[in-house]
């Protein structure tokens, strides 16, 4: 408790309100005694100034352009890093030792398979379903397979519901493409890598030998660090306000999987790449930026712009040297659409508009390009977000279900409906 406060003064009334301190950020005006003291509400939709927890995993600084997991910035941990490592940093507070790693990576590779009865389950899918609409039909129903990870409150049950959220969401997400393409379920392969063995679910056929090539796994390793945590965005907040009911981590997960579907969210990516298809060749560029600028149109440049990033997006620099690592791989270095992406970054960069409003390009906007050189539909960008997601997600349910202080989400509001009234008779309307 710090020894700040502020003073808010309603009509002849004083109020004092405690400040809270953060080791990083502004401080925070604690207003959690203000109805019982001052019988007055705070309005902040969108939560644009409102801290709703305190929170230890991930920090970001949207002035400078940083992102920190616990402590550690993005950017050391994609070049020295791999996914797997940072699953276990958000989920456990520290770095591991080479035994902890070694030991959660195999704890993670047991779980790798799904229940046999879940291929059934997908079957009731109609053949061109969305595979974001599977994914959260099928984490969803992972409760119905996996009852005895769902007592929230035995701590053996939530890790093993952390650890088989973070191994199934690859198969899953794989069988989901699978199915939309009307290929076999590939079976997970426990000798490759993390990001090896979702390629080999989701490109190689019985019919043929796929070798997962190091340098796509090492990229795909890469978009998944990238995507492992952002604080408090509108997918973690769904999955802290179903959990606060005391729901069952699959069925918060689910929720945080359908929050992320919205274009203005992790839909952006799926939305970013057919914006670049829509523009089609840099010559268009001006008309789309114009659109984008009109107050009468409400079109928005997708893959731009962030609520909390006011200078650069720190994600979207690394994917961008991922995007050239890969494209100069796969030898499309003259992709039609990277062409019109990099025109398009630097026109709007240029623009008086989007540097007033401090309008970026964000992590959405590369990840697409890097997607589809390696083979994916768009429809699977989105999937591969929440796979990746998943590891943020659940550590920030496991920290927020062991606060002993834990309240249901329960927000107010300023209602401005119609008062009291007496019903009337149908007759009489
Ligand atoms: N293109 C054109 N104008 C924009 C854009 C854009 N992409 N984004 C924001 N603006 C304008 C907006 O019209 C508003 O103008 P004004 O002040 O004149 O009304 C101003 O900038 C502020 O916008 P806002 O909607 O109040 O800002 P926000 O913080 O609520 O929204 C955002 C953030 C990410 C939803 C928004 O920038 C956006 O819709 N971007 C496109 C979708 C996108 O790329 N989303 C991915 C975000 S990163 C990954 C993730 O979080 O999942």
């Amino acid at each position: 408790m710090s020894d700040k406060s502020a003073r808010l003064i309603i009509g002849n009334k004083e109020i004092e309100l405690p400040i809270h301190t953060p080791t990083a950020g502004p401080d925070v005006i604690d207003i959690t005694k203000l109805y019982a003291q001052g019988d007055v509400f705070t309005y902040d939709p969108g939560f644009t100034s409102t801290a709703a927890c305190d929170s230890t995993i991930t920090f970001i600084d949207g002035a400078k352009g940083e992102l920190l997991h616990r402590g550690y910035p993005i950017d050391q941990l994609a070049e020295k890093s791999h996914f797997l490592e940072v699953c276990y940093l958000l989920l456990y507070g520290e770095l591991p030792s080479a035994t902890e790693l070694e030991d959660f990576e195999a704890r993670v590779t047991n779980h790798t398979m799904v229940h046999e009865q879940m291929h059934n389950f997908f079957r009731g899918f109609r053949r061109d379903a969305h595979p974001m609409a599977t994914l959260v039909g099928v984490v969803g129903a992972m409760s119905a397979f996996y009852h005895d990870s769902t007592d929230i409150n035995d701590d053996w049950q939530r890790e093993v519901a952390a650890i088989r959220l973070i191994a199934k969401l690859p198969t899953i997400a794989a069988m989901a493409y699978k199915y939309s393409v009307g290929q076999p379920f590939v079976y997970p392969r426990n000798d490759l890598d993390y990001a090896a063995n979702f390629l080999h679910m989701c490109f190689s056929v019985p019919a043929e030998n796929y070798e997962v090539d190091p340098i796509l796994a090492r990229a795909m390793d890469r978009i998944f660090t990238l995507h492992a945590d952002h604080e408090q965005n509108a997918s973690t907040s769904t999955v802290r306000l179903a959990s606060s009911s005391g729901a069952n981590p699959f069925a918060c997960i689910a929720a945080g999987i359908a929050c992320l579907w919205g274009p203005a969210h992790g839909g952006a990516n799926q939305a970013c790449l057919e914006m670049l298809k829509e523009i089609g060749t840099v010559d268009r560029i001006p008309e789309f930026i114009a659109r984008a600028k009109d107050k009468d149109d409400n079109y928005r440049l997708m893959g731009f712009g962030h609520r909390v990033y006011k200078n650069f997006d720190p994600r979207a620099t690394v994917m961008k040297q991922s995007a050239d690592e890969v494209l100069e791989l796969l030898g499309v270095e003259d992709n039609p659409l990277l062409q019109v992406a990099m025109e398009l970054e630097k026109q709007a960069l240029a623009d008086p508009y989007f540097a007033e409003k401090k309008l970026f390009p964000n992590v959405d906007f590369y990840s697409g390009i890097i997607l589809e050189a390696m083979g994916f539909p768009t429809s699977m960008f989105t999937p591969i977000f929440a796979l990746a997601r998943t590891v943020g997600w659940i550590s920030q349910w496991k920290e927020q279900i062991s606060d002993p202080n834990l309240k249901i989400g329960r927000p107010r509001q300023l209602y401005t409906g119609a008062t009291r009234r007496d019903y009337t008779d149908i007759e009489s309307r």
